[in-house]
């Protein structure tokens, strides 16, 4: 089977490695890709929003699947301009509809959902800019610390947590009035959750479900989650706290209620859905909803399922997810993210990456990274994903940490503390 990848990141790299090891596959491509998945598939040059230039290539190629990595494209409806096409329609495209890819497009309608299907979450109030009076009201009579998230896509960038009315009153106002473009056009004022997070996994058909390793991600850029939110600078799987008494709750109280919401609203849903969580005192509470694999989170679950992964998206399109169970690896994966030095604010791209041949105990999954002149270049400011496995997280750590001292680019950085908390 010919199979195409969309994406550029760490995590599609993943995919791509994972793919590539599979029994099923014929040929495998990647679109736009990066040097990392240059190695191990095609990479074709069309971005991720160009529905037409990828329709021209599916068909062209013959290629069967179509698994989709980023949101946009889903949130842009991808998933439903395969079905409404007669020459697209039988293509197995992993990934949400249109209203599905809402989950995570719209903040408001992830609460509403929640709300519709008990699901545990912050207590919400949405606003628009017509409501501002009553916006500042609502946030007189909350309790800090005030959180705001713009609705719509934001690139990470849209969740303010403010510990002065003040300060969230302007705030919202600059929101309401354009900060993150359109999508703060509604704002959702939450409730602050006070835990600690994790990620957690299915791949679902809509009506049944798999559950994957969990993870924990590392969102900020200093050591001791301090400074700037940034995609993500590592990952660990599996998440020490997340027992088997912890998980049983977030499969009844959160996962259970979402599938069976989506059957009931008949929402098509054919692919990940991502639980943003948060452990509050032993409960589980959905912070947010991706409709998709997390990165750099996929960096430390895909190396632990043992699993053919055509295998199980084939049963995902063939409904017969109910009859596959992931095979996991027991041992602990960790990645430690390498960043362009000044991410996430402005940073400096071309720069030589050099020592990635020397690298023997640990997995390079390239994030941000470009081939020119068959030398390979930084070109994001999450530039490679250095994954390793081990007995336990000193041991994976370790060898991520040995890798990492063989790489070197200008002005490369990394934090040293992935984990520390656990
Ligand atoms: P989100 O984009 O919704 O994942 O939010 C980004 C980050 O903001 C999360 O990873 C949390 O660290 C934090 N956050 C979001 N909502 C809340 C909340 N209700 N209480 C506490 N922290 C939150
Ligand atoms: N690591 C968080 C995300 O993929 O959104």
């Amino acid at each position: 089977m010919n199979v195409l990848i969309l994406g550029s990141g760490g995590r599609e790299h993943a995919f791509a490695w994972k793919i590539a090891q599979s029994k099923r596959l014929t040929k495998l491509y990647v679109a736009p890709g990066n040097a990392g998945t240059a190695m191990i598939a095609e990479n074709v040059p069309i971005s991720v929003n160009e529905f037409e230039k990828i329709k021209k290539l599916v068909i062209d190629q013959n290629i069967q699947m179509v698994l989709v990595g980023p949101e946009d494209p889903l949130v842009n409806g991808i998933y439903d301009y395969f079905q409404n096409d007669i020459l697209l329609k039988n293509i197995v495209l992993i990934g949400p509809s249109k209203v599905g890819a809402q989950l995570e497009g719209s903040k408001d309608f992830a609460k509403a959902f929640m709300q519709r299907h008990n699901i545990p979450t912050a207590n919400y109030k949405s606003f628009t800019a017509n409501d501002l009076t009553e916006a500042y009201s609502f946030l007189e009579n909350s309790t800090p610390p005030y959180v705001l998230k713009a609705d719509g896509l934001a690139a990470g960038k849209g969740v303010l947590i403010l510990t002065h009315l003040d300060e969230a009153k302007n705030e919202l106002k600059n929101m309401l009035h354009g900060k993150f473009g359109e999508a703060g056009n509604t704002v959702v004022i939450e409730e602050f959750l006070d835990g600690i997070e994790l990620s957690v996994f299915v791949l679902t058909d809509g009506k049944n479900h798999l559950l994957l390793p969990e993870a924990k991600d590392y969102k900020r850029i200093g050591e001791g989650d301090t400074g700037l939110n940034t995609g993500g600078m590592g990952a660990v799987s599996p998440v020490s706290f997340a027992d088997k008494t912890f998980l049983k709750k977030v499969e009844e109280q959160v996962i259970i209620p979402t599938i069976f919401g989506l059957q009931k609203e008949n929402i098509d849903y054919n692919g990940f859905v991502f639980f943003g969580l948060i452990n509050v005192k032993g409960e589980p509470y959905v912070i947010e909803y991706n409709c998709r694999m997390g990165d750099p989170e996929t960096e430390v679950v895909i190396p632990r399922i043992k699993n053919d992964i055509l295998e199980l998206f084939l049963a995902l399109a063939n409904n017969t997810l109910d009859l596959c169970t992931i095979d996991t690896d027991e041992r602990i994966a960790t990645t430690v993210i390498a960043v362009s030095g000044g991410y996430p604010e402005e940073y400096e791209k071309n720069k030589e990456i050099i020592g990635l041949n020397s690298v023997t105990e640990s997995i390079v999954f390239h994030s941000g990274t470009t081939l020119v002149n068959q030398k390979i270049q930084s070109n994001g400011g999450r530039v490679l994903a250095v994954t390793s496995l081990g007995k336990n997280k000193n041991e994976a750590l370790e060898k991520s940490y040995n890798s990492l001292s063989k790489i070197h680019f200008e002005k490369m950085y990394f934090r040293k503390d992935i984990g520390f908390d656990l």
